[in-house]
């Protein structure tokens, strides 16, 4: 087969697409070339702009061998949102605008009357600063429904850069003192390539950093006072050494009304909750042990479920809530505590008694010995002793007794007087005590017995005024604490 032929159809053809494609290159070079030809060129702006770019490096700087580029940034927030506590960060939406001077795209030679040329893409022809936000996690252009940017030459060669951005940024928080801390975010822009002496960063000269319009965050008061400066603060720049970086920051309030509500006020209820316990009466043990160790479970449950439910990460310091937690749990504990020791007391003459009455046949005086009712009378003729069943009255209170009896007198109207002298031993002395006729008896028996029942029924009196009036003081001194004398200590 004879090839030849084929061979030079194909080389034909290539050469006649070479020479489309070279036709056609040289007509588009010639649209800035030739400014006559109106027909083809409409827009005096396209003209200037492939004009300009003919010879343009996007790879060099502005005055790459002259001063450090000028980069003013400014930036306006639209929204903040989503401060989230467990990751350490916040969530804004902002347009940022910047702005240099780039003496190679001005174009005052070629149309005087062309203010600025605009375009909304990305124009990757043009040199750039490389900036990029220290602090940042996520970020992305909005490009609904085309990319939100947009850049404008002006015809002294400024440039304006614009774009709207939503970022992720990190934001260290300190929660010493949660709930009622605030926070402050900072937002860093850092140049990532240049060094100080090839692009340098600076604010607008007015209002650099504005919020567009009054922002609600759920939890937090924004400060509408941004601070702003030329220099990032010691570690909010990625780099060593002399790179160029701008931040600003706000200072987020904590709004105390959710956690009053929420938090505080319960918690506080339940402690005073636990003083009805000393309204009590002592012998109600099962009233005043339930009702503290419900209030003390209630009390743990709304502790350990704070945390998570408030979305704070597990801090290794001590927060204010803490503190606060407890505190309460300290003054319900107490509360509990202190009926154990007021219970001790009250029964510790009966347990002497029990003892003394056990160990040895002593003489002893109850103070109230009278048969129980419903009972039959012992049998007061018996030689012997006998197992019978007493009821002792002892301030006010009935207990019940089962002990080895043996009647000092059988005369009837000792017994019948209710107060009979009890002798656990028969063999001493045959005496007759009233107790509400003998100033000494009155006394030994407060001694024994009821001086420990005073004490507890006092402890108890004292406690419904004590435990309240220490809880206003320790709220009192929480408040002041942590509102005045614990400074905020932004990380
Ligand atoms: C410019 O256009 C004119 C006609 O409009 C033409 O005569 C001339 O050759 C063109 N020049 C170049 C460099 O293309
Ligand atoms: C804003 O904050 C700065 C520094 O924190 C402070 O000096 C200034 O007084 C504040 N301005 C207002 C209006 O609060
Ligand atoms: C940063 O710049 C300063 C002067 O502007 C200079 O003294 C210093 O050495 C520079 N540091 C580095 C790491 O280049
Ligand atoms: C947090 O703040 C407290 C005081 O409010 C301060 O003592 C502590 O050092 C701070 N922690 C950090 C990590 O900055």
């Amino acid at each position: 087969m004879d090839l030849i032929p084929v061979f030079n159809w194909i080389c034909l053809f290539l050469l006649s697409i070479l020479c489309d494609a070279r036709g056609q290159q040289s007509s588009s070079y010639s649209y800035w070339n030739n400014q006559t030809s109106e027909d083809v060129i409409k827009d005096p702006a396209t003209v200037v702009l492939l004009n300009l770019l003919g010879t343009y490096d996007s790879r060099l700087r502005p005055d790459s061998e002259g001063d450090p580029t000028l980069v003013s940034c400014k930036i306006e927030i639209i929204s903040i949102d989503s401060v989230t506590e467990v990751t350490m960060d916040y969530k804004m939406t902002l347009i940022l605008e910047e702005k240099w001077n780039d003496r190679r795209l001005n174009f005052e030679r070629y149309d005087k009357n062309l203010k600025y040329i605009q375009s909304k893409s990305n124009m990757a022809e043009l040199w750039q600063p490389d900036i990029f936000f220290s602090n940042e996690k996520q970020a992305y252009v909005h490009d609904v429904t085309v990319p939100n940017m947009f850049i404008r030459i002006m015809q002294n060669g400024d440039i304006i850069y614009s774009m709207k951005l939503s970022l992720v940024l990190s934001c260290a928080m300190n929660f010493t003192k949660f709930p009622m801390d605030r926070q402050r975010c900072t937002t860093a822009i850092e140049s990532y390539q240049s060094l100080d002496e090839e692009v340098r960063l600076a604010w607008y000269h007015e209002n650099p950093v504005r919020l567009i319009k009054q922002i609600n965050l759920p939890q937090y008061k924004l400060d509408n006072n941004l601070t702003y400066s030329n220099r990032c603060a010691e570690g909010n720049g990625i780099f060593e050494g002399n790179y160029t970086c701008l931040e600003f920051s706000f200072i987020l309030e904590r709004e105390l009304t959710f956690y009053v509500v929420q938090t505080f006020l319960p918690t506080s209820l339940l402690v005073i909750m636990s003083w009805v316990s000393f309204w009590i009466d002592i012998t109600q043990a099962p009233a005043r042990v339930s009702l503290g160790v419900t209030i003390i479970l209630t009390m743990t449950t709304t502790t350990t479920g704070f945390g998570s439910a408030a979305g704070l990460p597990r801090v290794s310091y001590t927060k204010a809530i803490d503190v606060w937690f407890d505190m309460c749990l300290g003054f319900v504990t107490m509360s509990l505590l202190e009926y154990a020791f007021v219970h001790y007391l009250w029964n510790r003459d009966m347990e002497s008694k029990h003892l003394q009455m056990a160990s040895r046949k002593t003489r002893i005086q109850l103070p109230f010995i009278g048969w129980q009712k419903g009972k039959s009378k012992p049998d007061v003729e018996a030689e012997s002793a006998e197992e019978v069943e007493l009821e002792v009255k002892m301030g006010g209170e009935r207990y019940n007794y089962s002990t080895t009896y043996r009647p000092l007198s059988t005369k009837e109207d000792d017994i019948e007087g209710g107060f009979v002298a009890y002798n656990g031993n028969a063999q001493h002395g045959k005496k007759h005590y009233d107790r509400r006729q003998d100033p000494v008896a009155m006394d030994a028996a407060s001694q024994g017995g009821s001086l420990s029942k005073l004490v507890a029924l006092n402890i108890d009196r004292v406690s419904r005024i004590l435990f309240p009036f220490s809880f206003v003081i320790a709220v009192l001194a929480y408040w002041i604490l942590y509102t005045y004398i614990v400074d905020d200590h932004f990380v």
